[in-house]
């Protein structure tokens, strides 16, 4: 089965298979004081700087839950798109675990303005009202539109300019880098973000992500965060053995390069179906658009894919490091003849 309901959906890449069937040999350290995680880490602090320190966890929530945790108190809170993952699918896990209040706003993309923040940050030092501390942004956003390295550093001036400081929940930072033809840092560390979820996972690793702490004094305590929120690997060479087969060459760079380009090319072939038209600018490896209900419900069952916004009509459709021109074309095809019947 192949479906465009979700990059979680693709398998692992090669590369990362044959990277854990090499580190499946004899006993290592455990805890992550194992060689695969040390030379992970060197390999993080190549791409986010000397001064950056990243903590390997299990899953996207908990590399947020993490970084929330590292950064606020209990009276603080955190500032985000309605969008945002935080917000709509983590179960409550920030508010539950990291105990904070999230501070929505409604975006039309998905992307925070340096406006946005402003208009949230209200009534400091009233011990009645929680204290905003952290800004969320998500690269590239829940509907797929990405930060340029000018906003997110507009973004982050202005955070910091308040006092707040700049997460990044970096689930698809690899497709915005691929998108941009930039480095990872160069969207991360240089344009003052503070600390990253760094994803892996949806670009073609089994599981495992990632906190990158770029301002080493939020990094105090972290380590014990992370045991608290159940995200410290036992096993961790095998996390870490994925980070190395993903992020010491260019394969970050690839999958996502090519899960973009899938995109591209499924939009083109929607953009020309009578009735279907696309919603959200395609700068990752997602399409948004508002099918005729009943050709996207006739094609479902064969090629899944995910009702976004139920009232609008507006239909998600992902792509992976997996998915072929073929099977895209065939997608596209198929969508056609239903709406043509
Ligand atoms: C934007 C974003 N952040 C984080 C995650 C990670 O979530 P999980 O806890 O399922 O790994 C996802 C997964 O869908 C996501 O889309």
């Amino acid at each position: 089965m192949k479906s465009f309901a979700s990059d979680n959906y693709a398998s692992a890449h090669p590369d990362v298979v044959a990277a854990l069937a090499d580190a499946n040999d004899g006993h290592a350290v455990s805890y992550g004081a194992d060689p695969w995680t040390a030379r992970a880490e060197e390999i993080l602090r190549g791409h986010f700087g000397a001064r950056s320190q990243a903590l390997l966890v299990f899953n996207g929530s908990g590399a947020n839950v993490v970084s929330i945790r590292a950064v606020c108190r209990p009276w603080e809170a955190v500032i985000c798109a309605d969008s945002a993952h935080v917000n709509v699918d983590e179960g409550g896990a920030p508010e539950r675990i990291a105990g904070v209040k999230l501070l929505t706003v409604p975006t039309p993309d998905g992307k925070l303005t340096p406006d946005d923040v402003r208009a949230r940050v209200t009534r400091i030092g009233d011990e009645h009202a929680v204290q905003p501390r952290l800004v969320t942004i998500t690269q590239t956003s829940e509907y797929g539109t990405r930060y340029s390295p000018e906003e997110t550093a507009a973004l982050a001036r202005t955070a910091h300019e308040l006092g707040l400081a700049v997460h990044m929940d970096g689930s698809r930072l690899s497709n915005a880098a691929a998108g941009l033809g930039c480095g990872l840092g160069d969207l991360v560390t240089d344009v003052g973000v503070d600390v990253l979820s760094l994803g892996g996972t949806k670009n073609g690793m089994i599981l495992g992500e990632a906190v990158v702490f770029l301002d080493p004094a939020l990094a105090e305590g972290a380590r014990y965060l992370r045991k608290q929120t159940l995200q410290l690997a036992s096993k961790g060479r095998f996390l870490a053995a994925q980070f190395i087969a993903m992020f010491e060459s260019d394969l970050w760079r690839r999958n996502a390069a090519h899960a973009n380009a899938m995109a591209a090319r499924l939009a083109d072939a929607i953009a020309g179906v009578p009735g279907a038209t696309i919603t959200q600018a395609v700068q990752a490896n997602g399409v948004f658009a508002v099918l005729p209900r009943g050709a996207a419900d006739a094609v479902r069952g064969q090629w899944p894919f995910y009702t976004w916004n139920e009232a609008a009509r507006e239909e998600r459709l992902m792509c992976s490091w997996d998915t072929t021109p073929d099977e895209v074309d065939a997608f596209a095809a198929a969508l056609a003849a239903a709406c043509a019947g």
